[in-house]
């Protein structure tokens, strides 16, 4: 059964999208819908064809990430028979469908690059081909493009045409997401609350005040359409009863925990991401401090203060032990390990510096941080 069109809101941010899509509606341009999942972008283009002088001629909603792309330009262009395997007979495309009603495309983002092209097109000139014919055909549709991605991302990596954008919002009318609009929440609580119990035959006793604060400070990450269905689950689920925080807590969870269930690939991608670059920026401090070691001891140097860019320098005391002394020619040099030489370092520089760690820190060019865990490690 088909739904009332309404665009029901009296929130400021909605009363103001609706004067203005009167205005828009009395026109024949092109119009870009944005807004998050679920915020009424197909419930505002029906709004705006119902209000327009096309009202009594065919609106016609295609979902462009729905489609599959192989058949998505035959869908909308139509095609003559024989045109692909499996094309018994000539069909219509919406465009010629919504000759002279609407055409409303729905994640107009995810339209692929070479049907882009031939849409430009239709939207310069109305004019297009079916599918395996050469002959032009006119389509007077007034279009209706609607997204919830960021289209100046999309355009600037090039997955979408720079011309077909700006073409397409002549107009642009963004609708705000329900958390932004609480003076509409209960509102359409109301109006759901009427359409669920009259469909299920519920008497519902009614929200208490906490809820209905509740409901007002929830987030909606899935906007009216989240809303709905909510309203929908609580008549039906918990049958109409007195509805307490406590009951609407439990089926906000069951959301919510599943939502953290669904798997993000490019958030986890992301947090790998993050972990590598930090162990490569301590993998990178601990070489550097230990190439630094390893100068000083091939130089056979005394340990003076390292020079890294952000140490402060403080000249080495005239009577510096060296770290090696000298070994005489005939006796082969001990051999010492890396970790040897950094304890050895440590504790030498610790002394120097009086057990001060910071000064200590700052002299062997390392971080407290990292020198407290090396004094940790080496038992020191
Ligand atoms: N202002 C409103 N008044 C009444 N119902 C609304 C309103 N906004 C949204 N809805 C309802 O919420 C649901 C989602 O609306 P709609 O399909 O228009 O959202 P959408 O932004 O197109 O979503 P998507 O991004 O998933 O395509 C529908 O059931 C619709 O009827
Ligand atoms: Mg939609």
């Amino acid at each position: 059964m088909k739904r009332d069109i309404t665009l029901i809101g009296q929130s400021a941010l909605i009363t103001q999208l609706k004067q203005f899509a009167l205005q828009v509606a009395a026109t024949d341009i092109t119009v870009l819908i944005i807004g998050e999942t679920g915020s009424g972008k197909e419930v505002l283009a029906r709004f705006i064809h119902a209000n327009s002088l096309r009202a009594n001629k065919n609106f016609v909603p295609v979902n462009c990430g729905a489609i599959p792309v192989g058949i998505l330009e035959s869908e909308l262009f139509g095609h003559e028979k024989g045109a692909f395997t499996g094309a018994v007979q000539s069909r219509k495309g919406y465009f010629e469908s919504a000759d002279r009603g609407t055409i409303f495309l729905d994640e107009i983002g995810e339209m692929p690059l070479e049907t882009q092209v031939k849409f430009l097109r239709v939207i310069e000139t109305g004019e297009f081909q079916r599918v395996g014919s050469s002959k032009t055909i006119y389509s007077d549709a007034r279009i209706i493009a609607a997204t919830n991605k960021n289209m100046y991302k999309a355009v600037a990596e090039k997955n979408f045409r720079e011309d077909l954008f700006y073409r397409l919002r002549s107009v642009e009318l963004q609708i705000p997401p329900l958390r932004e609009r609480a003076r509409d929440i209960l509102l359409l609580t109301e109006t759901f609350v009427h359409e669920f119990a009259t469909k299920h035959n519920i008497v519902f006793e009614g929200f208490s005040p906490e809820a209905a604060e509740m409901l007002m400070r929830y987030t909606w990450p899935g906007n009216v359409r989240e809303l709905r269905n909510l309203i929908e689950s609580l008549l039906v689920i918990e049958k109409g009863i007195y509805i307490t925080p406590d009951i609407l807590e439990k089926h906000l969870v069951q959301r919510n925990r599943y939502k953290s269930l669904v798997h993000d690939p490019a958030k986890s991608e992301k947090n790998e991401l993050q972990v590598m670059f930090s162990n490569i920026i301590q993998l990178r401090q601990e070489v550097s401090e230990i190439r630094q070691l390893l100068q000083l001891l091939l130089q056979n140097k005394p340990m003076g203060p390292l020079l890294l860019p952000h140490a402060t320098v403080t000249p080495p005391p005239q009577n510096y032990p060296a770290l090696m002394p000298p070994q005489p020619q005939e006796e082969p040099a001990k051999q010492y390990s890396l970790d040897e030489i950094e304890k050895k370092s440590i504790a030498e520089a610790l002394e120097r510096c009086n057990g001060n760690k910071r000064k200590t820190a700052l002299a062997l060019g390392i971080t407290e941080r990292t020198l407290h865990r090396k004094i940790k490690s080496y038992g020191l």
